[in-house]
C-alpha cells in the first residue's frame, strides 16, 4: 500500500486541476480549414500521446496521465484531417503558479513524425490559444521546453511568449520557463 504522504501530491494536483477547470467549457470541435478539425482529444487519443511523452521524455508521470485524461474534454486538444487521421495534440494543466497568475500549463505537444515541418506544430498553439482567449476567462499561458527544442520553442516565441526563468534538468540541459500573458 503506498503511503498517504506519497500520494498528496498527486491529489493536490487532481484537487487543483479539478477545481480550475469547474467552470470551463468543453472543447466544441472547430473547423479550422476545409481539411483540418480542433477537437478535444478521445481517451484512445490520451494513451496515444502517453506513449509520445513516454517516449519523448522518457516517464510521464501519473499526475499527468490522470489529469490529462479526467479533463480530457477541458484541456487536450487534437487536430485531425478531413480523413480521421489525428496529426496532432496538445494537452495542458494547472500548476501552483498557474492558479496564482491565472495561466494555463502548456503540458505536452506532438505532432506525428510524417507530418512535421508542414506548419502543424504553429498551427496548434495557435488555434488552441485562440480557444482558450475566445471561450474561457485563462489569462495567459505557462511553458517549459528544452534549449535545444528549436521547433517547440520556435513555436511559442511565434505566439509572444518570453523567457522568465530557466533550470538545468538532471542531464544538465537548460530548460526555459515562459511565460505569455493575453
Ligand atoms: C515541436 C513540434 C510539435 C513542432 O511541430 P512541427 O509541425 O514540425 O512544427 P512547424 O512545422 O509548425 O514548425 C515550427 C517552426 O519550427 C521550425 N522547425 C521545425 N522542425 C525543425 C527542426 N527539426 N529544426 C529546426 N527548426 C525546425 C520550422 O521551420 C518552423 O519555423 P518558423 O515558424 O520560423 O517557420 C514537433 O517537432 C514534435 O512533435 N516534436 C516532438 C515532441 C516535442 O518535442 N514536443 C514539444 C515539447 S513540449
Amino acid at each position: 500500500m503506498p503511503r498517504l504522504s506519497s500520494l498528496l501530491p498527486t491529489i493536490k494536483h487532481l484537487y487543483r486541476n479539478y477545481k480550475a477547470c469547474k467552470r470551463m467549457p468543453y472543447i466544441p470541435e472547430i473547423k479550422i480549414t476545409d481539411d483540418l478539425i480542433l477537437s478535444s482529444a478521445t481517451k484512445k487519443e490520451i494513451n496515444k500521446l502517453k506513449e509520445f511523452k513516454t517516449a519523448a521524455d522518457g516517464h510521464y508521470g501519473i499526475p499527468w496521465y490522470l489529469t490529462s485524461l479526467i479533463f480530457r474534454r477541458k484541456l487536450c486538444f487534437v487536430i485531425r484531417k478531413a480523413n480521421g487521421k489525428t496529426i496532432a495534440y496538445r494537452t495542458f494543466y494547472f500548476n501552483e503558479d498557474d492558479i496564482r497568475r491565472g495561466t494555463v500549463h502548456d503540458s505536452f505537444r506532438y505532432v506525428v513524425k510524417e507530418e512535421r515541418r508542414k506548419g502543424y506544430g504553429n498551427l496548434l498553439v495557435e488555434t488552441t490559444e485562440q480557444y482558450f482567449e475566445n471561450h474561457t476567462s485563462i489569462k495567459g499561458f505557462t511553458s517549459k521546453v528544452l534549449e535545444s527544442n528549436i521547433a517547440s520553442a520556435k513555436c511559442i516565441l511565434k505566439q509572444g511568449y518570453r523567457i522568465i526563468s530557466w533550470e538545468n534538468n538532471d542531464e544538465g540541459e537548460r530548460i526555459n520557463y515562459y511565460l505569455k500573458n493575453l
